[in-house]
């Protein structure tokens, strides 16, 4: 088998840089493996991943049962297209509707993809109660949902949107996470309300309480659908299955990704009874989604998260380390607010975080900014305490450093 090309990390550059759109800016960070929380770089040199593949690898790497099944399922069958039955995707679908408190599932590749087919249940919830006159779909200030163009036009940062106008139309954005901001922007025009419980790539801010409480109100009230995004912050990344159970409301619909297959591509929309009816034969599909692989794979994800009580660690593991992040706050004046939930923490850093996060990987640890100004930190659910006092402690060196070297004595 021709599993080693060999590449030095030069040669890996220049191919890429020749022949890939400069879409990322990579960091100079050249992946070979991973083990539990940590990476090796090409050279073997280990790094403590306190990013997870953004929130994908919530079981670390290489946890003995993902590669069982992975392997297993491998040989058997990888993909037969949506055409035909196979054992997983229902499986899959009812243990996750039952989760969830839903009632359909629809499997899709990605996050974005999921996005999409939440955007398109909305537009047809909208127009079978009032056709044409029940488009509109509100989306949050600061919001993140996708790349795609309907994905894109609900994320509303300026940055992503600027160069591929004009986006869709008929969407709102809600410019304060207050109720009364919401209920300004609402109308029996609305279909659908769409938020991250705790927005991630915006910088990691959990929403009010009574922002989703009237969220489910103005919803109710307006009979329009609550989209929750729990692509960054579901599947026990909050210390609670989903971050809406923070709430003690539900929405009507529930898009999951990343982590859900332990980094082999799964997306999913989940809908509740309201909804059942929007999608028939032949109005969405996909060749890849829900293959036999990815559904196996993300039984054993739900399985293993279940069977080492992995979201009651979050919790746990969660609290001690935003305690320390607090208590270093204390010491460092270039650390603001630091904000999250279980393991989902943002730390503002202000014009800091960037190069926070080089000196963190210079130093062996992977985080990185999100929104610029905020160091945002997604490890692993089997992240240890001890590895939490690595990563605090090193952290501590590198804001001791930078901040040495910006006071006006040095
Ligand atoms: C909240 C949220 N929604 C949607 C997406 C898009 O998902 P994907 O990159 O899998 O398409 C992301 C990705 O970061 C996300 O964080």
């Amino acid at each position: 088998m021709h599993d080693d090309f060999n590449l030095t990390p030069e040669e890996i550059r220049a191919l890429e840089e020749t022949w890939l759109f400069p879409t990322y800016k990579r960091s100079n960070l050249y992946c070979a493996q991973g083990d539990g929380a940590y990476v090796r770089d090409l050279a073997g040199r280990r790094y403590l991943d306190f990013l997870g593949g953004i929130s994908v690898n919530s079981l670390g790497s290489g946890h003995p049962r993902i590669v069982a099944a992975l392997s297993r399922q491998g040989e058997r069958l990888i993909h037969c297209s949506n055409l035909f039955y196979h054992p997983y995707q229902g499986l899959l679908a009812k243990r996750l509707a039952q989760l969830a408190g839903m009632d359909r599932v629809f499997f899709t590749n990605s996050g974005t993809e999921a996005m999409e087919a939440a955007l398109k249940i909305a537009r047809a919830y909208g127009n079978a109660r009032a056709r044409g006159g029940k488009t509109r779909i509100l989306s949050l200030r600061n919001s993140f949902h996708g790349r795609t163009l309907g994905a894109l036009s609900i994320t509303t940062q300026e940055k992503y949107q600027a160069p591929f106008r004009p986006l869709i139309p008929e969407v709102g954005v809600v410019e304060a996470f207050t109720p009364q901001a919401l209920a300004d922007a609402f109308s029996d025009r609305v279909c659908a309300l769409v938020l991250e419980p705790v927005q991630g790539e915006g910088g990691v801010f959990p929403l009010p309480a009574d922002f989703m409480q009237a969220a489910r109100e103005l919803c109710d009230r307006h009979d329009a659908l609550l989209v929750a995004d729990e692509i960054q912050c579901g599947l026990g990344r909050t210390g609670k299955l989903f971050g809406f159970e923070h709430y003690g409301i539900r929405p009507d619909v529930i898009t999951l990704a990343k982590s859900l297959a332990a980094g082999y591509p799964l997306g999913a929309v989940l809908g509740n009874a309201r909804v059942s009816g929007t999608l028939g034969p032949g109005d969405h599909g996909t060749t890849f989604g829900g293959g036999p692989l990815a559904c196996r794979l993300a039984l054993e994800v739900l399985a293993v998260i279940e069977e080492e009580g992995l979201v009651a660690k979050v919790k746990e593991t969660g609290d001690y380390l935003l305690e320390g992040l607090r208590s270093l706050a204390r010491r460092h004046p270039s650390i603001g607010e630091v904000r999250g939930l279980g393991l989902m923490i943002g730390v503002e850093l202000g014009d800091a975080a960037k190069e926070t996060v080089k000196r963190l990987l210079e130093k062996g640890v992977i985080a990185n900014a999100a929104h610029e100004t905020v160091l945002r930190l997604l490890p692993p659910f089997t992240i240890t305490r001890k590895e939490c006092d690595l990563f605090l402690e090193t952290l501590d060196g590198v804001l001791g450093g930078i901040e040495a070297e910006q006071s006006p004595a040095s």
